[in-house]
């Protein structure tokens, strides 16, 4: 099934016949790297292989506007969507919240101290290490031997690597347990890597054989160790240093530098450019150190963390959502670039806001190139007054979107007029109004406007939603446009569609059955998940969950929210007594099920899932129970008791009640103790509270 036509040169080719040659180069050329990358078994000559990317890349660049949204070109290698075992994280594998000046570290600081309730007296030593640009991996031993490694996935669930980790000279198969005091279990924590030296020798060889470069060290660290063949990660010359750890059948020390000595002495390499530290002065001085070492390391890193060193306090201090209370990263200053804004686009979101998106000539900065940048809303454009042509400077850190800084002046054209926002919806044409006070111009299309209905549909198949992996932005739009998918509930229909699916390019038998699988399994799906999916404003995960355990089930949160429409009755009195739900919250829910239509969507849907979903999830022995905590604490501070009962999915009141479950009392409690018995309601002690939870 060689595609190419040999008989025609590519410039005499027409659009057409180009057209049509580049689509069937693009399915060709991703059959082969499937049979080759996932099936580890070549089906192609390397150069009739190259040959058909070489013509491939020629058509392209005479019709760039032909270029495919799947084109081969833009992808390396090939991404296996469901090549690797799935590996749950016995620990989650955490991210870090982020700093970005001193203030930030001092605060940092001052809130550890708080949170421990720590006098002047005491100093906190926390240790300084630089932050690694490269992927996170958790590696498994058990009894000293490499039984796991998995990548971070989304912090729950990851892919099982382990043939590719073992190809590493800096992941030992075996502990060097020459003490025998190695834990029967230890999960290490650390980052992969590629040094620059051989991701330049990479992208030289991959040039030299017309394939496509990698963007960065990191996607080239990541695309090494995603390879289906060993042999490929092997040859890529991967590093690993560690920084923590996860799951461990015994305390491994009482630092965080100790345990980093323990990880040494067993042959796990760490970082050597780390520093114990006490105060803001010395961290600043670490980092100033660290990153005047950047240029000279031969990594990539992209700032420094700082972690409590001690570990019962890691411990006290917990985690709030997915970051680490005991740790931050305190984050290199952004890199900045100058580039061409080509034109300005506007994006429709879920809720009607219109988005303006700079598109810019691409360029690269801060280890990837850029082609778009956010330019918030309309009076940050005309603030900065940026127009189209306009040469800007742009910024770009991380993995947040880079921003359009400022405009160079000087070399605007001379025909430059000011930019106008538009006053209706680009996709649907109704108004775009903008109401008094508020920054976002907002369609007014509402059910009618496409763009709304397609990006709702993305909101209800994300990650925290309904999660169906494998229904991407693309087929969501695909699925729309066909008619196929028009309410959340025609997801749950898609089984009717299987003839139709595998027939699509993309699809195909396999992808298609796992698709409907993942669908099936989503049919039980806690209520906050549900709740967060329906897009409803202000109701995000945390309200979920708040309201989930509130009401208990989805019939149930119906029947209150309609009923407390009217603003007298108890249903509202007891919606707006949800810890944490205002009144700006509680309208915006009823409005929502207020709606006709938005009842008939909730409906349907909920006729889709099993009858017993949705329903809470998570329960622990205070999940959805409501405490009060009085009196002076002796083990912990007041911030951490809150945090950890809110943690167990307890709800925490600043006054005692009837609905009041638990009274945690301290010493010298007063009036809420009292009140508490007299309601004659359970009190606890500090001790009984802790052995409960
Ligand atoms: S500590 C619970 N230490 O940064 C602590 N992370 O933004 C979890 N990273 O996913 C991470 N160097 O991939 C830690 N010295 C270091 C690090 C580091 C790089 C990465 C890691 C993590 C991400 C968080």
């Amino acid at each position: 099934m060689i595609s190419i036509d040999r008989a025609r040169p590519v410039e005499e080719s027409t659009e057409a016949q180009a057209a049509e040659e580049l689509r069937r180069l693009a399915r060709e050329i991703a059959e082969y790297d499937r049979r080759y990358h996932r099936d580890a078994a070549p089906s192609v000559d390397d150069a009739v292989y190259d040959a058909l990317r070489r013509r491939n890349a020629a058509l392209e660049e005479r019709f760039p506007h032909l270029k495919r949204a799947d084109s081969p070109s833009e992808r390396v290698g090939w991404a296996p969507t469901d090549g690797f075992a799935k590996v749950r994280h016995r620990k989650p594998m955490l991210s870090l919240g982020n700093a970005f000046g001193e203030r930030d570290v001092a605060e940092f600081l001052a809130r550890v101290r708080r949170f421990l309730g720590l006098s002047e007296a005491e100093e906190v030593a926390v240790v300084a290490e630089p932050k690694i640009d490269g992927l996170s991996l958790s590696l498994r031993y058990e009894d000293g031997k490499l039984v796991q490694a998995a990548t971070r996935g989304d912090g729950t669930e990851g892919e099982d690597i382990t043939a590719n980790a073992l190809t590493l000279a800096d992941i030992p198969a075996v502990l060097d347990d020459a003490l025998n005091d190695a834990p029967g279990v230890l999960e290490v924590r650390g980052e992969a890597f590629m040094s620059r030296t051989a991701f330049a020798k990479l992208n030289q060889a991959r040039a030299k054989a017309e394939q496509p470069l990698y963007v960065n060290p990191r996607n080239a660290a990541s695309g090494s160790l995603r390879q289906l063949d060993a042999g490929i990660t092997a040859a890529r010359e991967l590093g690993f240093l560690a920084y923590a750890w996860g799951d461990v059948s015994e305390p491994l020390a009482e630092t965080h530098a100790g345990v980093l000595d323990r990880f040494r002495s067993w042959g796990v390499p760490v970082n050597p450019h780390y520093r114990r530290c006490t105060g803001v002065e010395e961290l600043l001085r670490a980092y100033a150190d660290i990153l005047a070492r950047r240029a000279a390391l031969d990594y990539d890193i992209d700032g420094v963390v700082y972690k409590v060193d001690r570990l019962d306090w890691q411990e006290r201090l917990g985690r709030a959502s997915r970051a680490p209370r005991w740790a931050i990263a305190h984050k290199f200053p952004a890199e900045q670039a100058e580039t061409k804004l080509e034109r300005i686009d506007i994006q429709v979101g879920r809720t009607g806001a219109l988005t303006p998106v700079a598109r810019l000539t691409p360029v690269f900065v801060g280890g990837a190139t850029v082609t778009n940048a956010t330019l918030h809303n309309e009076d940050e454009i005309a603030r900065k007054d940026i127009r189209p042509g306009d040469t800007v400077v742009i910024r770009r850190a991380g993995d947040v979107i880079p921003q359009v800084v400022c405009v160079i002046r000087e070399r605007r054209p001379e025909a430059s007029e000011p930019y106008e926002f538009p006053s209706v919806c680009p996709v649907c044409r109704s108004a775009a109004v903008r109401p008094e006070g508020e920054a976002v111009r907002r369609c007014t299309g509402g059910l009618v406007c496409s763009a709304q209905a397609v990006e709702r549909l993305k909101h209800f198949v994300g990650r925290n939603a309904f999660d169906i992996e494998g229904l991407g932005g693309k087929k969501i739009e695909e699925l729309w446009t066909d008619g196929i998918v028009r309410s959340p509930a025609d997801v749950f229909r898609l089984n009717r569609h299987r003839a139709d699916l595998v027939r699509r390019e993309r699809w195909g038998e396999r992808s298609t059955d796992n698709l409907l699988a993942v669908i099936e399994a989503r049919r039980a799906r806690p209520l906050e998940k549900f709740l967060f999916a329906l897009g409803i404003r202000q109701v995000g995960l945390a309200t979920g969950r708040l309201l989930a355990h509130h009401y208990g089930g989805l019939a149930a949160l119906v029947e209150a929210v309609t009923a407390a429409q009217d603003p007298e009755s108890e249903a509202y009195a007891d919606l707006i007594a949800v810890d944490r739900i205002g009144k700006d919250v509680a309208a915006d829910l009823i409005a929502f099920f207020a709606e006709p239509q938005n009842r008939a969507v909730v409906d349907d849907l909920a006729r889709c899932l099993t009858p017993e979903a949705p329903t809470v999830a998570e329960t622990s022995s205070v999940g959805g129970k409501t405490v009060v905590f009085t009196g002076t604490l002796a083990r912990m501070t007041r911030a951490e008791a809150k945090a950890r009962a809110e943690a167990l999915g307890a709800k925490v009141a600043g006054s005692v009640s009837r609905k009041t479950d638990y009274v945690v009392v301290g010493a010298d409690a007063g009036s809420k103790a009292k009140k508490a018995a007299e309601l004659g309601l359970t009190l606890l002690s500090e001790d009984e509270w802790l052995s409960l939870v």
